[in-house]
């Protein structure tokens, strides 16, 4: 089978690390004979906005639906188009829209790579983030009360349906599963959010039940984060609802560095949609042009592409650990890039990984 990848680079720096991840999916189809075949396309970014007075074509769901997976940079630039309406228009339409429920964030930190938190070092922090992506906290059902009166309120409500919380909770419990360390941590707060985080934790306890070789525990978000911080160590699988799971994701990888190498997967595991993969940062105006952006996040989303796409296939698992190996030689031995401490520039990184490789 042939895998069809739509490639977008979006703005800013999206621009700079697109051709970088590109070039490492080139290298790593020819050292193993993968079968991919990938379509540039030029819109979903601001200045297509700017020309069109909209983020996308109309037909942009039909364009993208056949592909297998979808290679995103980063959009969004303030200065010229609102965020929200950026990002709405072409992020957030993808991953609705193809209901990518999964969102995944890989936590490693990499030898070389200076760690904010005291004491730890690289092997020390291993683990996964893995977010519900579709509903919970982020639901628009509300609204505004008593407008421009004494009594004036607002109310928002969380929606979780059992068939969002189970599916999520399966992927994680199966992820888990298949890791060394067999373990899960469920994101929890039902000692204060009183209906829906008891039911979360209803079905975690149900659901634990299919796998008796996972062991798991549930910790409040609040002692969560903390930890998060303080133990690093402790953590194989993390599973949490769409806030909690955006809160720990940044979290994270935050704890593991800098934000230019923490990778993303957006996925529909029913593979009825493209899946997305991207870097966790933006567009970053601030050192657009300069030449000196991580490509790093942009080519380990590449490697997670191809473990998914493959679903099993040796090939493809050889290939995102044989980039990962690549990444972590060239973190230690250079060139790196100065949010790293380095002086490399984006294609001096992307070059090294690809002779790495
Ligand atoms: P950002 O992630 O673009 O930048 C935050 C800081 O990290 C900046 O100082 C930037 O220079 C640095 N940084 C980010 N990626 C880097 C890399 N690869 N190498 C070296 N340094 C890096 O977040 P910010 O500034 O809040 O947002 C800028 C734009 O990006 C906004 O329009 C925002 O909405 C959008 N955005 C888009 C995302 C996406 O496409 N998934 C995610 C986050 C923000
Ligand atoms: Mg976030």
């Amino acid at each position: 089978k042939t895998y069809r990848i739509a490639a977008i680079a979006g703005d800013g720096i999206g621009k700079e690390v697109l051709p970088e991840g590109l070039r490492v999916l080139e290298q790593a189809a020819r050292k193993w004979d993968l079968n991919l075949s990938i379509e540039v396309l030029e819109w979903a970014n601001c200045d297509y906005y700017l020309e069109h007075g909209q983020m996308m074509p109309d037909d942009w769901f039909e364009q993208l639906k056949g592909f297998d997976a979808i290679y995103f940079g980063a959009v969004g630039w303030p200065d010229k188009v609102p965020d929200h309406i950026s990002l709405w228009g072409s992020l957030l339409k993808f991953r609705r829209d193809f209901d990518q429920y999964v969102n995944i964030r890989p936590v490693r930190l990499f030898p070389g790579v200076p760690c904010p938190l005291a004491g730890r070092e690289a092997g020390d922090i291993d683990f996964v983030v893995i977010r519900e992506n579709t509903e919970g906290e982020y639901s628009s059902v509300g609204g505004k009360m008593f407008e421009g009166t004494e009594h004036e309120f607002v109310l928002q409500e969380s929606v979780f349906t059992r068939r969002g919380v189970d599916r999520i909770l399966k992927f994680a419990f199966d992820l888990a599963q298949t890791r060394p360390r067999k373990q899960l941590t469920s994101a929890t707060k039902s000692n204060g959010i009183s209906i829906s985080m008891p039911y979360w934790d209803e079905r975690t306890e149900r659901m634990a039940e299919q796998y008796p070789e996972v062991s798991w525990d549930k910790q409040h978000i609040d002692i969560l984060c903390a930890r998060f911080v303080l133990q690093p160590d402790r953590f194989d699988v993390v599973v949490a609802s769409n806030l909690f799971g955006d809160i720990l994701s940044d979290l994270g990888p935050a704890c593991a560095g800098t934000i230019g190498i923490a990778p993303s997967a957006n996925l529909d595991p029913e593979r009825r949609f493209p899946s997305l993969f991207e870097p966790v940062h933006g567009s970053a105006p601030d050192i657009y042009g300069r030449n000196i952006a991580n490509p790093i996040a942009m080519i380990w989303s590449g490697a997670l592409m191809l473990d998914f796409l493959g679903n099993g296939d040796e090939r493809y698992r050889a290939a995102h650990d044989g980039i990962l190996r690549a990444i972590e030689r060239v973190i230690a031995e250079g060139p790196i890039t100065p949010d790293l401490g380095g002086q490399g520039s984006t294609q001096d990184v992307g070059a090294a990984i690809v002779s790495a490789l």
